[in-house]
This record gives C-alpha cells, sequence and structure tokens, in this order.
C-alpha cells in the first residue's frame, strides 16, 4: 500500500503536505518528506499521521522538487529508520516506494557483500541502495531490470532537477500544470493544480521537470501519453458539519442511489448493460475482498433468483485455489471500491487467459481494475475516505440489483424510486444506546439466514474494524453445529431476521443463545408482539421494504451501531489501526 506524492514548483513542502493529507486512505503508520534544497537534501519523517509530519515541517518554506510518502507498512517495523524517503548510501539519491519487491533479500544480501549498509528492514531501502551520484534515464532502465515485484517509484537526486519514476503494478499518475509538475498514487493530489492528468502503465518510466514529461515503455522506447481530464470525482472534499467521514458517507448513501437511478438511464449504461448477454453463459463468478466480496454474495442471491446459472462469489485473495471452471461461458464480475486492490487485480489478470467476459463495478473510474476490465459499471459513491466502506458496499449491492434485474426485463428504476421514497437511516439515539450496551463487551456475535447472514458478515466486519472488538457471524442455523458452545452468560448476540419466511426458526436459534445465558438484541423488520419483545434485551425496527433491498436498509442501521461504538470507546472510526483504505499489495 502506501502514498507516495512528488512535486515541483513554489510551496513545494505545502504541496507535499497536502498530498500526503489526500493519500493518508493509503495507509498512516509513518510519512516522510525530502526537498532538494541548495543542493541539499532536507528531510522530515514522523511516525503515525500526516498531522505529526506537518507539526515538524510547519515553520519550512522551500520552492523546488521534493518526494514524499505516506507509509503501511509490509516490511519491518513501524520506526523512523524504515520511514521513507530512503537515500543511497553515497546519500545523493532519494526515493519513495509503494509496492513490494519480492527479490529484496536476494538483492540486499549482494549489496551487504558489496559493503553496503542497511539503516533499516524494508524491501524499498534496497532501491536506493541499488543507485549512486545522479539519475539518468538508463539507470532507471537497469533498476527496474533488477528489481521484481509491484513499485510505485519517485526518485531525485541532488544533481537533477527532474523527479525520476517508474511503475509496475501499483498505482502512478503524473501531471503538468502551470508552474508545477506532479507525480502521485492518486490523481486526487492533482486538484487545483492542473486539470489534466497522465496515467502511467506497468513497465514504464521516465522523467517529469517543469519542462516536460518524458516517458520510456518496457522496450526503451520513448512514448506519447494521452492526457485524461481530472474530472468531478477528483472534486475535494470534506467533514462538513460531521466529526468524520465515515457517518458523513453512512449518510451519502442516499445520494448513491439517486446517483445511481440518474445514472443508470443514460444511454452509455444501458448500452453496457445490453452487452451482456446473459443467455451466454453457463456460470457468473462475482470477486472482491473484505466488504467488496459480502457485496458480491448479495449479487450472487440477485441472479441465483432469476437466472437458472451456477453463480459463485470469490474471495479474491482464494480464488487462485479454487480450481474454477473458467471459459469464454463464464462471466466474472469484479467488485471494488477503489480498483486497486492488489488481490482483485491478480484474480482478475488470472481469468483473461480463459477468454471470459470481464465487468468491473468499481468506485473509481479511472483505477487500473476498470482499465483493465471489459465492461465497467460506476458505483457513483463520490470519494470515499473513511477506511470502513459503508457508501460503496451500498453502492455495489444497488448496481448488482440494478444488473440482476435489468438482465431479466424488470423495471428497476420503479422499484428504486420507492426504495428510495421510504428509505430510513435508523434513528440514531436508539442505535447509541445499543452502542452503549456494547462498548465493554468483549465479543459480540452475529447472526441470521439468507440475505441476513450476509448483513450480519458485513455488520461484523464493520464492528472489528472500527472498534476492535472480536465479532463473529455466523448462521443462525449453524449455531448449535459448534458456535453455541462460545456463549455463556452476557455474550450478546444480535440476531438479523428481516425474512418472514424463516422468521420463526431464527427465534428459535435465538432463544437456544438465551438459554445458554447470551444476551440478544433483536433487527428486524417484522412487527413483533410483546411476548417476543420480552425475549430480547434490545430491538431496533428496520423499516420495511421489498425483501432484495432489506440488507441495504439494515446495513445503514448496523453501519451506524459500529461507528457509535467507535466512538464510545474513544477511537477514531475513519483511521482504525493496521488497516488503510487502499490494499495494494496481495
Ligand atoms: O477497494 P476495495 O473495495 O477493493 O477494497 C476491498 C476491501 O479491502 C475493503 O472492502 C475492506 O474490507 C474495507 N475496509 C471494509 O470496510
Amino acid at each position: 500500500m502506501c502514498g507516495i506524492i512528488g512535486f515541483i514548483g513554489k510551496n513545494v513542502k505545502e504541496n507535499l503536505v497536502q498530498g500526503l493529507e489526500k493519500l493518508e486512505y493509503r495507509g498512516y503508520d509513518s510519512s516522510g518528506m525530502v526537498i532538494l534544497h541548495n543542493h541539499n537534501f532536507f528531510v522530515e519523517k514522523a511516525i503515525g499521521s500526516v498531522e505529526k509530519l506537518k507539526e515538524k515541517v510547519k515553520d519550512i518554506e522551500f520552492d523546488g522538487i521534493g518526494i514524499a510518502h505516506t507509509r503501511w507498512a509490509t516490511h519491518g517495523k513501524i520506526t523512523i529508520e524504515n520511514c521513507h524517503p530512503h537515500f543511497s548510501s553515497d546519500n545523493n539519491i532519494a526515493i519513495v516506494h509503494n509496492g513490494i519487491i519480492e527479490n529484496f533479500e536476494e538483492l540486499k544480501l549482494k549489496l551487504e557483500k558489496s559493503g553496503k549498509y542497511f539503516y533499516g528492514q524494508t524491501d524499498s531501502e534496497v532501491i536506493a541502495k541499488l543507485l549512486s551520484k545522479r539519475l539518468t534515464i538508463n539507470k532507471i532502465k537497469r533498476l527496474i531490470g533488477k528489481i521484481e515485484g509491484s513499485y510505485a517509484i519517485a526518485l531525485i537526486s541532488k544533481n537533477n532537477n527532474e523527479i525520476y519514476f517508474a511503475k509496475n503494478k501499483s498505482p502512478l499518475y503524473v501531471a503538468q500544470g502551470i508552474d508545477c509538475s506532479l507525480i502521485a498514487s492518486d490523481p486526487c493530489c492533482f486538484v487545483s493544480k492542473c486539470d489534466k492528468f497522465y496515467t502511467i502503465e506497468d513497465g514504464e518510466y521516465g522523467k517529469i521537470s517543469l519542462n516536460g514529461l518524458e516517458v520510456y515503455n518496457r522496450n526503451g522506447e520513448m512514448i506519447e501519453k494521452q492526457a485524461q481530464q481530472l474530472n468531478f470525482f477528483f472534486k475535494d472534499t470534506n467533514k462538513e458539519k460531521y466529526s468524520h467521514y465515515m457517518i458523513k458517507e453512512i449518510n451519502e448513501s442516499k445520494n448513491v442511489l439517486v446517483n445511481l437511478i440518474k445514472r443508470y438511464q443514460e444511454k452509455d449504461i444501458i448500452k453496457k448493460l445490453k452487452g451482456i448477454n446473459i443467455k451466454k453463459f453457463n456460470r457468473i463468478y462475482l470477486i472482491g475482498c473484505g466488504t467488496a466480496y459480502h457485496a458480491g454474495l448479495v449479487g450472487e442471491k440477485y441472479l441465483k433468483e432469476r437466472f437458472k446459472i451456477d453463480v459463485f462469489t470469490r474471495k479474491a485473495s482464494e480464488f487462485f485455489y479454487q480450481n474454477d471452471v473458467l471459459d469464454e461461458k463464464s462471466l466474472c464480475i469484479f467488485i471494488s471500491q477503489s480498483g486497486e486492490t492488489a488481490d482483485t487485480i491478480s484474480a482478475m489478470e488470472e481469468t483473461k487467459k480463459y477468454k471470459t467476459l470481464n465487468v468491473a463495478i468499481v468506485n473509481t473510474e479511472y483505477s487500473t481494475l476498470a482499465s483493465k476490465c471489459d465492461l465497467v459499471f460506476p458505483i457513483c459513491a463520490g470519494q470515499e475516505k473513511a477506511v470502513a466502506s459503508t457508501k460503496a458496499y451500498f453502492g455495489q449491492c444497488l448496481v448488482l440489483y440494478i444488473m440482476a434485474s435489468f438482465l431479466n426485463g424488470e423495471n428497476f428504476i420503479e422499484h428504486l424510486m420507492s426504495f428510495k421514497k421510504d428509505f430510513d437511516f435508523g434513528n440514531d439515539n436508539k442505535i447509541m444506546q445499543l452502542a452503549d450496551l456494547l462498548i465493554n463487551k468483549n465479543y459480540i456475535f452475529f447472526i441470521g439466514r439468507g440475505f441476513d447472514y450476509i448483513t450480519a458478515l458485513e455488520a461484523s466486519l464493520k464492528l472489528k474494524e472500527i472498534t476492535y472488538i472480536f465479532s463473529y457471524s455466523e448462521c443462525s442455523g449453524e449455531l448449535k453445529h459448534g458456535t453455541l458452545a462460545l456463549i455463556n452468560q452476557g455474550i450478546p448476540v444480535i440476531v438479523i431476521a428481516n425474512d418472514e419466511k424463516c422468521f420463526n426458526k431464527t427465534l428459535n436459534n435465538a432463544y437456544e443463545v438465551k438459554s445458554r445465558g447470551g444476551e440478544l438484541v433483536l433487527i428486524s423488520s417484522i412487527d413483533i408482539d410483546n411476548e417476543i419483545e420480552n425475549n430480547f434485551e434490545y430491538y431496533i425496527k428496520i423499516k420495511d421494504c421489498e425483501s432484495d433491498l432489506k440488507p441495504l436498509q439494515t446495513i445503514v442501521v448496523l453501519q451506524k451501531l459500529a461507528y457509535y461504538t467507535a466512538i464510545k470507546k474513544g477511537l477514531n472510526p475513519d483511521k482504525p489501526r493496521n488497516l488503510a483504505k487502499s490494499v495494494t499489495v496481495e
């Protein structure tokens, strides 16, 4: 993961800090920057969020060239030594790197034998130690001939006025403004500095200065890059009246619904939907990680309900090991908010040799995943900044609903309009009271059947991710096959029960928990009488809606439950420990 930024121009420090703040979603274990000033390197590093670095460099005012990095640790502890930038042994060259150098141990051994000293444990330091003196295009070419793995690298030297770069499997973009040049892991860093940018592709390398951009392909040939427009997606967003991005983004779910209703009536999208000839396929795979995988499970149900086709949802990181049948009759749907998740991209690359039709459901339309799939369907959620995915999950499920309904000839617009009309975000006070019951618990269980089990999985992920409470989700009917052994006095079990057809069965499973001392919480759209309610410590009524959309109506309430529990525990839900928003390593 990690985010890199390079800037040439006025107020270099401010621009680097601003860029790092925008890139913090890629990791916030530590950050650092180097600025070339009077042929010397000014270097600052800090453990923790970019805020810490900002404080350390507050009095610095330089124009010129600099590169900076925000880290999500993969190799080596979170220490100042391991914090980027890293430096060549002669201290003439500085580098920042996003990715993993897979052959770093072998290279490091060789370099150590030749007398090079390593101050840290990162794979990235090897890149710096392979270089010395000044940078040239040929040196970059030779460098990428030696390193294996994923990388977006920005490099500066004391003797050059350019930022050099190289890219393989980690995102990298460059841009030129009127009086500045930039390089970054995400074009969002270019907002208000320029209106066009260039995407650097795998195997490409080059340099950028105030005078222009030079890019070379794998064969060492200089190439002309096509500029892309920086569109509204990159518009800077802030927390507005909210104290955290997470709660703001949960509350934006309804906007996502509105955006999708509008966007999915437009000609280009209808044409793409028509481009999926569902009758042609024998099997459909839905592939994603984490929350996106859960959206896949929801989509699996939408598709299976409507078509007599085998549908399988796969965790992208496990896709290689399934030995699934893949051929031209397979439709692969890759789901991702960022479109940069390494496992999802690798799974997609793997399918290419089988000539599957590859569809991307993404929030980030300029992403690697989007650029490599045959058809791209946007989630239209706008930037999602909190690490915990909320409105993007909502959008992913909705796009899958639209896709399944459209392919089945249903009037999805009518259904979504009525969903929108009655949509309910839940009563925050009631949700906060439930959070009060949970904050001091060490274990929390979620159970449900069918769609409700998928909602249990997602609610449990959200809760553990930002509250650090151990949370486990289980199918209601499976409890007695093992998990029930974990239930004793005071263990909370959140029962999600929206389905009339199996409501009584789920209730019975809940009572099995209660008999063993478990504390029951009911989350349900079904009207219950007092007798039933008395069995539960707490009950939240979910607004009723059509059954396919109940997972969405329910998840917003459970996302808020995770949010308020984190707040009450004094945790920052936007930046949970050990995690990053965009997971660009396998
Ligand atoms: O960008 P993606 O949707 O591909 O990310 C996939 C997961 O890393 C992501 O959904 C993760 O599980 C979230 N942090 C969960 O809230």
